[in-house]
């Protein structure tokens, strides 16, 4: 089966083309075709300005489109939830005029889920994940997916979502933790503009953090670890961002107090969502974790993540950073175990929904 994979959820807009057969599990495998992706640049505003990037994703789709190999797919795979409305209409509107053209069903997908199933992703000619420093996904090998045994605990964590899901079979979720205020991608975009950071602020705090530890800086201040004691598995970013403010408001930090302070603040990020990882994995039995989104992209975090689950003896599956962030490689891998399912979608009844579960 071949699936055209659409992704238009934020500021990334994504098409790919997969060939796959088989069910999840063993006898799955997949070429991929083609993976484009067109990114914006926000930095002049500081954010995401939705209606903003929704022109860029109706300019964008086509010209992306064209450079897939012209083979007219079996299937369309969009996202259709969670993210900003007007982006989600971007691609859905794409869809439904491809999907009118061709005379071929559509299924909706759930951004997050393609995140959780793309972490799985392996070569065929290699035993374990693609979890290397590959900036490329490599189109000439064929690929798979890496056997787990459930459940599976997913931590998503990204500009727009902070979450814990277990997965007791293939296809299957339960959101079991989550933010009650920021998403932990946001609070760094956030500590990132108090410093005069360029957006999106994540690697650069990550950047001044790595800094601090180098020239090993004195600790100056203690910042709060929200909710990393209370016995459930929520999180709150927005009090950690706070105490940041009261650090800088005022005041003129040397590069060395603004360095020593994003150590910190990322130490602290580190310690809460590490904390209640743990807490996830002993109390479902989980020995699987995989992590996505583009926070999980930041070294300090997966290297101690990795460490922790490694003590407990668990494993943690990561993408490669070429597709931790938005990609619609993902979308298709999701797409084509629902469209086995034959969970399709009327095209002209598909509608975005900015805060679909999952689950
Ligand atoms: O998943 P993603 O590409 O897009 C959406 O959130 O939709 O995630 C972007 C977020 C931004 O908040 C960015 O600052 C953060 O991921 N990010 C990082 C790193 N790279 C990106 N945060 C911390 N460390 C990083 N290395």
């Amino acid at each position: 089966m071949k699936v055209l994979g659409i992704e238009s959820s934020a500021d990334d807009s994504g098409v790919a083309l997969i060939e796959a057969q088989g069910d999840f599990g063993p006898n799955f495998h997949y070429s991929v075709l083609g993976n484009e992706v067109a990114s914006q640049h926000h930095a002049e505003y500081g954010g995401i300005y939705p209606n903003v990037a929704k022109n860029e994703h109706i300019k964008n789709l086509p010209l992306i489109f064209e450079r897939l190999p012209a083979e007219k797919p079996d299937v369309i795979a969009v996202t259709h939830g969670p993210g900003l409305e007007p982006c989600l209409w971007a691609g859905i509107n794409f869809a439904q005029k491809l999907a009118t053209e061709w005379n071929v069903p559509v299924v909706g997908v759930n951004h997050l889920e393609g995140h959780i199933i793309v972490s799985l992703m392996r070569y065929d000619s290699e035993q374990k994940t693609v979890n290397s420093e590959q900036k490329e996904v490599d189109l000439t090998v064929r690929c798979s997916l890496f056997a787990v045994d459930f459940p599976l605990l997913a931590l998503l964590i990204s500009g727009g979502n902070t979450q814990l899901v277990v997965s007791d079979a293939p296809l299957s979720y339960k959101v079991v933790g989550k933010t009650r205020d920021d998403a932990v991608g946001e609070a760094y975009d956030k500590v990132a503009r108090m410093l005069g950071l360029p957006y999106p602020g994540g690697p650069h705090v990550a950047a001044l953090a790595a800094q601090a530890r180098e020239k090993n800086l004195p600790h100056s201040t203690k910042l709060p670890r929200p909710m990393l004691s209370e016995p459930n598995l929520d999180f709150s970013f927005s009090g950690l961002k706070t105490a940041v403010l009261r650090q800088v408001e005022g005041k003129t930090l040397s590069e060395d107090e603004k360095a020593a302070l994003c150590r910190e603040f990322e130490d602290a990020v580190a310690d809460v969502l590490i904390g209640k990882t743990m807490r996830a994995v002993e109390e479902y039995g989980v020995n699987t974790v995989v992590t996505g989104g583009g926070v999980s992209a930041n070294t300090f975090i997966r290297e101690k993540l990795m460490q922790a689950l490694d003590e407990a003896g668990a494993k943690l599956l990561v993408c490669p950073p070429a597709l931790s962030t938005d990609n619609a490689l993902m979308i298709a891998l999701a797409g084509y175990f629902h469209a086995l399912k034959k969970e399709f979608t009327d095209p002209a009844a598909l509608t975005a929904n900015g805060n679909l579960k999952l689950g």
